[in-house]
């Protein structure tokens, strides 16, 4: 069939196989570019399919040799009807792995469910024996408590006062005041059960339970922080108590990997384009603003790029530099007084006549439909595709 992009607010409903394919391959191509991390062997990647969890899957694999096993939420495709995004991404990175006799394998699943964690357990001890790296890289809405069925939602609201600011339709270009009601009731708490830390210490336990962690086991979850402009939504906000909660899960994960000699951190990484936060207010015309800055400073990264450093710079250098918090900073070159300065300034111009010449409102865009397969170069998106695409590691 032909598939084209058909949108909805801020997700896509479709997705092209080719542009997924293509876009791994360029992951791929870009880590192999960078020469060989001496990286980790063995590694559980959770919240594999998209993202930055993607990004760490690729990294293991085709800069340290890794074996990895991926677990995620993807929504398989059929006749006439195409899969989810990370499916596709899947499908191509396992056949690219497999070719140069790479172990990979998954599991499609809920994360969160006891189920799940079994399943994952039971191929780590048959397959691998233990693992040296698990990357936590889940972003999702929604959570059932696996022990309690309580279904959590998470919310992205301020907490005291109304949040009132610009934020842009990144679809039509049109910058408008929005006005965002603190959070109620449960919001905060529900929102902690869902992004904060509890389910990333249930999965190490599980493994170290059964002896699956290696030596000098690591394991790391992905953070935000964000500048002063976007605060009060994001990291002052419900999901920022999350990240907190998430942040302290560390030390806790930390203080049961002794005798293992192993460490929980937390990195916090870039602001970029992804289904995750494409749905959340603000952020949109924040990175915007942010990719227009980076790209004319020449330090623009993506989710691989990022990663890349991630390993290379920092997680296996010498030593692993932290902040005073003990959290690893990729976000460093998003943070830099000059960057921020100058986004602070842009802000203030940004109207819907102005962002087109002082934001990458066209930068975001391609990014956008780059998640889903679509303005991919070198992909003939009139050619008919086959849709129905297996992921070769499929458990
Ligand atoms: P993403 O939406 O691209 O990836 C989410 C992944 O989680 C996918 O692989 C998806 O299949 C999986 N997933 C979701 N629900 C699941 C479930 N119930 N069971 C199994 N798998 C499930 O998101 P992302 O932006 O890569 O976010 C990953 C992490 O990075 C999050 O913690 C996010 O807060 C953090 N982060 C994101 C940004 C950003 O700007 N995007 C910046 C810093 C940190
Ligand atoms: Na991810």
């Amino acid at each position: 069939m032909i598939i084209e992009p058909r949108t909805r607010g801020f997700i896509c409903l479709t997705a092209h196989p080719k542009g997924c394919e293509q876009n791994v391959i360029n992951q791929i191509d870009y880590i192999k570019s960078k020469g060989a991390i001496d990286g980790p062997k063995k590694v559980l990647v959770i919240g594999a399919s998209t993202g930055f969890g993607l990004a760490s899957r690729i990294t293991s694999a085709f800069g340290a040799n890794a074996s990895t096993i991926g677990v995620y939420f993807e929504k398989p495709p059929s006749e006439g009807r195409p899969a989810s995004p990370g499916w596709y991404n899947t499908a191509a990175f396992e056949t690219q792995a497999h070719k140069e006799g790479l172990y990979a394998k998954s599991i499609n699943g809920d994360a969160f469910s006891n189920e799940i964690k079994r399943q994952t357990l039971d191929l780590i001890k048959e397959d691998l024996g233990q693992v040296d790296l698990v990357i936590y890289s889940l972003a999702s809405p929604v959570r059932t408590h696996p022990d309690t069925g309580v279904k959590y939602k998470s919310v992205l609201k301020p907490i005291g006062d109304t949040f009132q600011n610009k934020t842009v339709d990144f679809h039509t270009g049109k910058v408008t005041e929005v006005s965002i009601a603190p959070a109620e009731g449960d919001d905060i708490e529900n929102t902690v059960a869902v992004m904060g830390g509890e389910d990333w210490k249930m999965w190490i336990d599980a493994l170290k339970a059964e002896g699956l962690l290696a030596p000098d086991f690591n394991t790391v979850a992905y953070s935000y922080i964000g500048p002063s402009l976007t605060e009060a939504v994001y990291r002052k906000g419900t999901i920022g108590r999350a990240k907190d909660h998430l942040e302290a899960t560390a030390f806790d994960i930390t203080d049961t990997l002794k005798d293992v000699n192993g460490k929980a951190y937390v990195s916090v990484n870039k602001a970029l384009v992804t289904q995750a936060s494409s749905a959340i207010p603000v952020i949109p015309l924040y990175i915007s603003l942010l990719y227009k800055v980076m790209k004319e400073m020449g330090i623009h990264e993506g989710c691989i790029e990022q990663i890349q450093r991630l390993f290379s710079d920092r997680l296996y250098a010498d030593t692993i530099a932290t902040d005073e918090q003990g959290r690893i900073r990729i976000d460093d070159w998003e943070m830099r007084d000059d960057v921020q300065a100058k986004v602070a300034e842009l802000w203030e111009e940004a109207t819907t006549e102005t962002l087109p010449e002082i934001g990458d409102l066209k930068g975001y865009d391609t990014d956008f439909f780059n998640l889903f397969g679509f303005k991919v170069p070198g992909v003939d998106y009139d050619a008919d595709v086959n849709e129905v695409v297996a992921i070769p590691g499929l458990q």
